[in-house]
């Protein structure tokens, strides 16, 4: 399965801090906000990544992150210079997701909850169609609401519905057989001129072939989108990592419980940060981690 990064837009809801960087480069506590939904598709067990964003940003996601490999990950880059719509990221990436599936993520959207690398793989492994994640909401009229019969079909999906059918919001994490591409080339602009991923996710409801992952109590789904989103996803990620002692979100230690790179990879990664309590976490989580180097034949 091949990832898709969709990091564009124009941030218009956190101007002026997005005047002059992309938003999902802005911190959420102690790390950028990409590094949120990165993790989400490494925990997917996905490690062929393009990223898309405005050519304004791209070289800064490179210079974050350069070809991946220090990841285990193989990271390319692409450019959506105007927000043509959420669908067209399908489009840009037509030629990198090849005869793949494709695991499509915003750049803006964090998840965090127990066990979801074990949800993700379950329905990486066997994809009908699409899988979206419903989130409950006490405002779903603001959202794209899907409702799902008793085995999980989706049977509606409504963009920002006056009366809503269910409370579950679709979140921005969305997974696709490789006919999506064909889909996304055959769906048409909305009036603002947007090809909507909401159409794109209709054509498989009306084929009943799109899933509803209900993320369920105990889950947490963070937008960023304004600044007192944003301010509190920060506090959110402070407050778990103080009261828990772990780090939502570290991609060296992810890649490193995957099985993408090794302990020693790791520390070295965590040396490079070593002036900052991220740095420190990334060496000391390596230490702790067993070293297949170090163990008897
Ligand atoms: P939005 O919230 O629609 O856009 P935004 O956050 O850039 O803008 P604003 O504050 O002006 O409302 O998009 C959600 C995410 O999807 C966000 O990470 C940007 C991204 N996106 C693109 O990269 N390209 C697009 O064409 C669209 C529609 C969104």
């Amino acid at each position: 399965m091949k990832g898709i990064i969709l990091a564009g837009g124009r941030g218009t809801r956190l101007h002026p801090l997005t005047l002059g960087v992309s938003k999902q480069l802005l911190p959420v506590h102690d790390k950028p906000m990409i590094y949120y939904p990165l993790s989400i598709l490494m925990l997917a067990g996905v490690r062929d990544v393009l990223i898309i964003s405005t050519s304004r940003d791209l070289g800064a996601f490179q210079a974050l992150f350069g070809d991946g490999k220090q990841l285990g990950l193989d990271l390319s880059y692409a450019a959506q210079d105007e927000p043509r719509g959420i669908a067209e990221a399908l489009l840009i990436g037509a030629d990198h997701i090849g005869t793949d599936d494709v695991a499509l993520v915003l750049g803006d959207n964090i998840f965090h909850g127990p066990g979801f690398g074990e949800v993700l793989h379950h329905h990486v492994a066997d994809i009908d169609g699409c899988v979206l994640f419903g989130y409950r909401v006490p405002d779903p009229e603001r959202y794209g609401v899907a409702e799902a019969d008793a085995q999980g079909r989706i049977v509606s999906l409504e963009e920002k519905p006056a009366r809503p059918r269910s409370n579950l919001a679709v979140t921005g994490l969305y997974l696709y057989e490789n006919d999506v591409v064909e889909i996304a080339r055959g769906i048409r602009p909305s009036p603002r001129g947007e090809l909507e991923i909401t159409d794109v996710n209709r054509v498989y409801t009306q084929q009943r072939r799109a899933t509803l992952v209900d993320l369920g109590r105990g889950f947490t789904w963070l937008d960023t989108g304004t600044h007192d989103s944003l301010t509190d996803a920060s506090h959110y990620m402070q407050l778990m990592e103080q009261r828990q002692g772990v780090r939502v979100a570290c991609i060296e230690e992810v890649a490193l419980n995957m099985g993408y790179i090794d302990a020693e990879a790791c520390h070295r990664l965590g040396e490079e940060l070593a002036n900052s309590d991220y740095g420190q976490y990334v060496m000391n989580i390596s230490a702790a981690a067993p070293a297949p180097w170090l163990v008897a034949p």
